[in-house]
């Protein structure tokens, strides 16, 4: 850690810093569904089609998502906090409760309800420290007109148009 940076202000400075929340999911080697939240998600290139999603090395889903071949992404909707909050839970059935249905191009489940959803082939993997970047080539990519669920300053919340003033 640089010592000039007290981590607080970093990730206080983060906080400012509002987004969109998915659950990006696959299966283990043995073909059990697993998933967690993220925020630290984007797109990355057009031509290719590439987004990019951060997941830090001590999830217990890692290991799943370092042998993936393809990985799904939910973008939610407005009304999903609860969903992110279970997917955000360790040592819980994630899927208890919890509606999807399995990708048409890869199988691997993705939330019902969300505002979008795309299935991904594993591009590359990066390291970010104590994350590891995905990087996947988008396959599909459906929406379904909802509006997002927002992240901002640790709380959950709805996006409003800016009237400029
Ligand atoms: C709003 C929100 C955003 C999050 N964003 C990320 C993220 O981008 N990357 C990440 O690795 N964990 C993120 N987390 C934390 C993980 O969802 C959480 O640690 C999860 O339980 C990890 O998966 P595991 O249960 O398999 O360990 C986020 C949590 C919340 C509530």
């Amino acid at each position: 850690m640089n010592a000039a940076l007290d981590p607080t202000d970093f990730r206080d400075a983060m906080a400012r810093f509002a987004s969109g929340v998915t659950v990006v999911t696959t299966r283990d080697s043995g073909g059990k569904a697993v998933g967690f939240t993220a925020s630290a998600f984007s797109s990355l290139s057009l031509d290719p089609p590439l987004l990019l999603v951060c997941l830090q090395k001590d999830a217990d889903c890692y290991a799943a998502f370092m042998e993936a071949e393809q990985f799904g992404v939910s973008i939610l909707a407005q009304g999903q906090s609860p969903i992110a909050l279970r997917f955000a839970t360790k040592a819980i059935d994630k899927w208890d409760g919890t509606p999807s249905a399995p990708g048409s191009a890869t199988g691997i489940p993705l939330i019902d309800g969300a505002a979008a959803c795309l299935e991904c082939r594993v591009h590359s993997r990066a390291d970010g420290g104590d994350h590891t970047i995905l990087i996947g080539e988008v396959l599909t990519a459906d929406t379904n007109g909802r509006e997002p669920l927002l992240h901002f300053n640790r709380a959950f919340g709805r996006f409003v148009e800016d009237g400029g003033s």
